[in-house]
């Protein structure tokens, strides 16, 4: 199918991956603004050795590229697209993307072939990094230092860097790799690496010790989160018998509401000793020059690299690090939250602690790609009250809220986002610059002067500290529905 479409293409577009986007956008915008059509392009993937060799390549852009217009939301869902396993994935996405040009309205016509093998292949890939979140399986080898964990998954599409962010979250105090059989993933507790594929070989055997996959089990399973019909669902009860972990589940559910509990109480903790070095990483001594305050940052890497030695208040002084937003700059939704927490601090990601366990539940049934949101929060470093070995929360005040506004302002500022979503109080403090009754407003969208909507809706922590079962379903139930209008409203 490939070589006919050589035969009889004029043009010959080179990825250099299977999930190559960036090489994909660049080239589909020459060739677009080149007034090159669809059908006289053949798209190769070719990851090196035959580079250049076969066809013709992209013409010169005889336009300037800034002409070519694309929705954003496009260029999100296109991203997903491309790590669908079909050959014809980039042929498609740039026919639509030469038809957006004459037909701006044509995402939303649900009864086009082509938007319907678009939609297709973007849910297809969705299943699938929900299937590999879901039954990913990790064998521990090593000991001490060099203990490390690892797992075999055979993903339907080229899916794993684009779900190796989820795993970060997840996982981030160990040291892991996920093989598959056409990339892996390397997370080595502070870079993530994209590496090649594997064989099935090449990880630990089936059966290395059972009681590790068990612990495992035990220690991802998230009592916040539980749902019990749902988790039947994705992993139905026939298929229990088959695996290690089995015979936990029954334990695990039982218990959840205390485990929910204990996670709660057990979750502050000190920072591992390495935390010091991090900490020594980014903020230079007294004396040394001045840190960079962010102001010439033209991209959220620049600004989040110029955050790392932010002292415009003393938080920076007892937190490990500046925990700055994450998410693509293209993201047409912010979530906004109060300030790292614990793990947050330790991690240097927002939301991956128990608060962020439930905001990342929530997303999930509210089928929200958390990967496609920016999330941040109003104040970028944790404040704690030291108790014993534990960091409590504190709340940031009202003058450490405004000095951090700095950054906030200017996330939203690159990133310029439809939608802000703001959890809870301080959130909103920060985003409308007054304070904001939440529980009375919450579902209720606000205008600022300079035409950004903020969405007002409760911080997901105020679910997790409702000690009534029935009253934190019923709260996690109107949480859920505040995300879901979010979804309507981010178009
Ligand atoms: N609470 C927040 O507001 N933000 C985080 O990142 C974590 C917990």
């Amino acid at each position: 199918m490939q070589a006919e479409q050589l035969h009889l293409a004029r043009h010959t577009a080179q990825l250099v991956s299977e999930t190559d986007f960036a090489g994909w956008r660049d080239a589909a915008r020459v060739l677009a603004s080149g007034g090159v059509a669809p059908e006289d392009v053949a798209w190769m993937v070719d990851a090196g050795e035959n580079r250049q060799s076969v066809g013709r390549t992209i013409p010169e852009a005889s336009e300037d590229k800034s002409t070519l217009t694309v929705p954003r939301a496009f260029i999100a869902r296109a991203e997903a697209v491309i790590c669908h396993s079909d050959p014809a994935r980039f042929a498609l996405l740039y026919r639509l993307l030469w038809r957006l040009r004459d037909e701006p309205k044509l995402l939303e016509i649900a009864s086009d072939p082509d938007i319907r093998r678009f939609e297709a292949m973007e849910k297809a890939v969705g299943r699938d990094m929900h299937k590999m979140r879901a039954f990913v399986r990790f064998r521990k080898i090593g000991e001490g230092e060099a203990e490390r964990f690892v797992a075999w998954f055979e993903p339907s599409h080229y899916i794993i860097a684009r779900n190796a962010p989820f795993f970060v979250r997840r996982f981030t105090g160990m040291r892991w790799t996920i093989l598959t059989p056409h990339a892996s993933a390397t997370w080595d507790g502070e870079i993530l690496a994209i590496g090649p594929g594997a064989a099935k070989a090449d990880a630990p055997a089936e059966d290395a010790t059972e009681a590790l996959w068990q612990t495992y089990f035990e220690n991802i399973f998230n009592p916040a989160r539980l749902k019990v019909q749902a988790m039947q669902k994705e992993m139905p009860k026939k298929y229990w018998r088959n695996l290690p972990e089995a015979s936990l589940i029954p334990d695990l559910i039982a218990g959840a509401d205390k485990a929910a509990k204990e996670m709660i109480a057990r979750m502050p903790t000190t920072p591992a000793p390495h935390h010091a070095k991090v900490k020594a990483r980014h903020w230079p001594a007294r004396g040394e020059e001045a840190p960079d305050d962010g102001a010439k940052a033209r991209s959220i890497a620049a600004l989040r690299e110029a955050a790392k030695g932010c002292r415009r208040c003393p938080l920076w002084r007892e937190a490990t690090q500046t925990v700055f937003g994450e998410g693509p700059e293209t993201a047409s939704v912010i979530f906004v939250g109060e300030q790292p927490g614990d793990q947050e601090d330790i991690a240097g990601k927002p939301f991956v602690g128990p608060a962020g366990k439930v905001f990342d539940a929530i997303l999930d049934d509210a089928e929200i790609d958390r990967l496609k949101t920016y999330v941040t929060n109003a104040v970028k470093h944790f404040k704690f009250e030291p108790r014993g070995k534990r960091r409590i929360h504190s709340k940031p005040n009202a003058g450490e809220v405004q000095a951090c506004r700095w950054w906030l302002d200017k996330e939203l500022s690159l990133i310029k986002p439809n939608l802000v979503v703001a959890m809870g109080a301080t959130a909103a403090q920060a985003l409308l610059g007054k304070a904001i009754p939440v529980t009375k407003m919450r579902g209720e969208v606000i205008e600022r002067e300079d035409g950004l909507r903020v969405f007002i809706t409760i911080h997901p922590s105020f679910i997790l500290r409702i000690p009534d079962p029935a009253d934190k379903e019923a709260e996690r139930a109107r949480f859920l529905k505040d995300i879901k209008a979010v979804k309507e409203l981010m178009g």
